[in-house]
């Protein structure tokens, strides 16, 4: 049987150097997030997004990653909320994801586009129905006036739609992050910590190690 705890204690020995990282990011990422599942470590996928409004007041949430890829990073949120009307006004985000036990950081920058609608859609039809329900009662980041009015509205829906296909509303979708910095943060001994960023200059990434 894999011992978890030797497994942690064995990824977060791991060094980066620049010579040897892969010279793109996603190459990295992609193994550093397996071996975030592998470790067993809760919602590998949760990751802090910050954005800011027009005249550059930051906020800043927790979501969860529902993909990534050659384009960039994938998150579903409601069109119509906070982060939402930030990105409308300011497209320019960052975002951090922390895997504790493996001692590791990953800082992403870069611009955000809404996907395609038929890509929200596709992902839409694999939420369960409670959450695709969900989406249609929460007016997210509105006041509202108590608990059980979002739940009267999550079961006025669920009657609404009576066992129906129940379609992706249009303001609730999904976003793209197409990266211009990464940087991989490996602790190491004495807070010597390793880190390799990434920084896509003009078509190709420049690969640098920063001082810890
Ligand atoms: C671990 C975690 C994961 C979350 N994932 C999402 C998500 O994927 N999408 C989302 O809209 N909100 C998610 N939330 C809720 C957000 O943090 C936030 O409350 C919500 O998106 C409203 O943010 P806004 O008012 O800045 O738009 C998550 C919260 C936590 C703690």
């Amino acid at each position: 049987m894999m011992n978890i705890f030797e497994l942690r204690e064995e990824i977060a020995a791991e060094k980066l150097d620049e010579k040897s990282v892969p010279d793109n990011y996603l190459s990295l990422f992609t193994k550093w997030y397996k071996q975030a599942a592998e470790a067993k470590i809760y919602e590998p996928g949760a990751f802090a997004l910050a954005t800011a409004d027009k005249i550059g007041n930051p906020s800043c949430r927790m979501l969860l990653l529902k993909g990534f890829d050659k384009r960039g990073f994938i998150f579903f949120t409601n069109y119509d909320g906070r982060k939402a009307t930030h990105l409308a006004e300011n497209n320019h985000a960052a975002m951090v994801f922390y895997w504790g036990e493996i001692e590791r950081q990953v800082r992403i920058e870069g611009i955000v586009e809404k996907i395609s609608a038929e890509e929200s859609d596709s992902y839409f039809e694999t939420r369960p129905v409670g959450s695709r329900l969900g989406a249609w009662a929460s007016p997210q980041s509105q006041p509202i006036n108590s608990r059980e009015w979002l739940e009267k509205a999550h079961n006025d829906f669920f009657e609404k739609f009576n066992n129906k296909a129940i379609p992706r509303p249009e303001n609730w979708g999904g976003y793209l992050l197409s990266p211009t910095l990464v940087e991989f943060w490996q602790g190491r001994p004495n807070r010597l910590h390793d880190r390799i960023q990434y920084s896509l200059d003009g078509l190709d990434w420049k690969i640098r190690r920063l001082a810890p």
